[in-house]
């Protein structure tokens, strides 16, 4: 009785340790590789270097696809000036009617700030833009940037500070992307018909190429392989008996409270759009946002 006992708790702590996983950065190899552009690429170590200039941008994939789980890489963006450009990371699954999560970060004059957008696209549909500014020069170090996601909610993270979340709504009949593994993508490209004060500032190319560092590469998800059948990746990655991901632990639910507070001050402080406040685009609020108000 006692050894059945002793032995259950050893087995589910093991079932544990692997369920849990444990996130430690990973080389670029491992987990991405090039997706365009291969010749825009510069490896230092362990650092990537994606470049932009007037001939291409750049842009590299996940090997594997996802569902739920936390993806975070560290990026320090174009130095100087970055007018016109986007160096784009996100999340995102396949087909017309896709998810996709993104943190895109519109380049400006040298001196000027960078902003970072966000959006989430459900089943096809985006127009859920916000955008901020941040409480640093991003273009002067690292920055980790981060997506938390499971079934309740999906949180845009910047050095863990939360920027954003978008919540599970399903009781309000409001879909939330929780049926499709995603990839982690980042790209840069030029965007210089939007990107910069709404396109008036157009991408300098005497000052290419524009460089897009990372390193800190992490991915705690579920991973998906090809091999596994649509219908059976959601039994796969959800949480059952034993097998518990971190992710979909009680506390990881929702902000805590120092999180929202973190929240409060992010939007306070550095908001300069939310698609929720933009009635002349939306004249009637969309459902989310009645209750995104934090
Ligand atoms: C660029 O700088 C200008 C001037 O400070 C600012 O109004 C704008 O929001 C900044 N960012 C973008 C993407 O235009
Ligand atoms: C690209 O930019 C370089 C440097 O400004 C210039 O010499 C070259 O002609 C440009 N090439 C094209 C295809 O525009």
């Amino acid at each position: 009785m006692a050894i059945s006992f002793r032995m259950s708790v050893v087995l589910s702590f093991l079932v544990g340790l692997t369920v849990l996983g444990f996130a430690s950065s990973a080389q670029f190899h491992e987990l991405f590789q090039p997706g365009w552009a291969n010749d825009h690429f510069v490896y230092e170590g362990e650092l990537l270097k994606l470049k932009l200039d007037n001939y291409s941008g750049a842009g590299f994939a996940s090997k594997s696809k996802y569902l739920f789980g936390k993806v975070s890489m560290q990026i320090k963006l174009v130095e100087g000036d970055s007018a016109g450009t986007v160096t784009a990371y996100y999340m995102s699954s396949d087909g017309p009617y896709h998810n996709e999560f993104d943190f895109e970060f519109l380049g400006n004059t040298t001196g000027e700030p960078y902003l970072v957008q966000t959006n989430v696209y459900v089943n096809g549909v985006g127009n859920r833009e916000q955008r901020m500014s941040l409480w640093f020069d991003p273009t002067k170090d690292f920055h980790s940037y981060s997506i938390l996601w499971n079934q309740r909610q999906v949180v845009f993270l910047v050095d863990d500070t939360p920027i954003r979340v978008h919540t599970n709504m399903e009781h309000k009949g409001i879909p939330f992307p929780k049926d499709q593994a995603m990839g982690v993508y980042s790209s840069i490209w030029n965007a210089d018909d939007w990107a910069t004060q709404g396109g008036l500032v157009k991408t300098d190319w005497s000052h290419a190429p524009f460089v897009a560092s990372y390193k800190g590469f992490e991915i705690d998800a579920c991973e998906c392989p090809v091999s596994v059948a649509a219908n059976e990746i959601g039994k796969k990655c959800s949480s059952t008996g034993e097998k518990r991901f971190w992710w979909d632990e009680p506390i990881m639910s929702e902000l805590s409270l120092h999180q929202s507070h973190q929240l409060v001050w992010v939007r306070a402080n550095h908001l300069v759009y939310d698609y929720c406040a933009d009635t002349a685009r939306f004249p009637v609020m969309p459902v989310e946002c009645e209750h995104h108000r934090h």
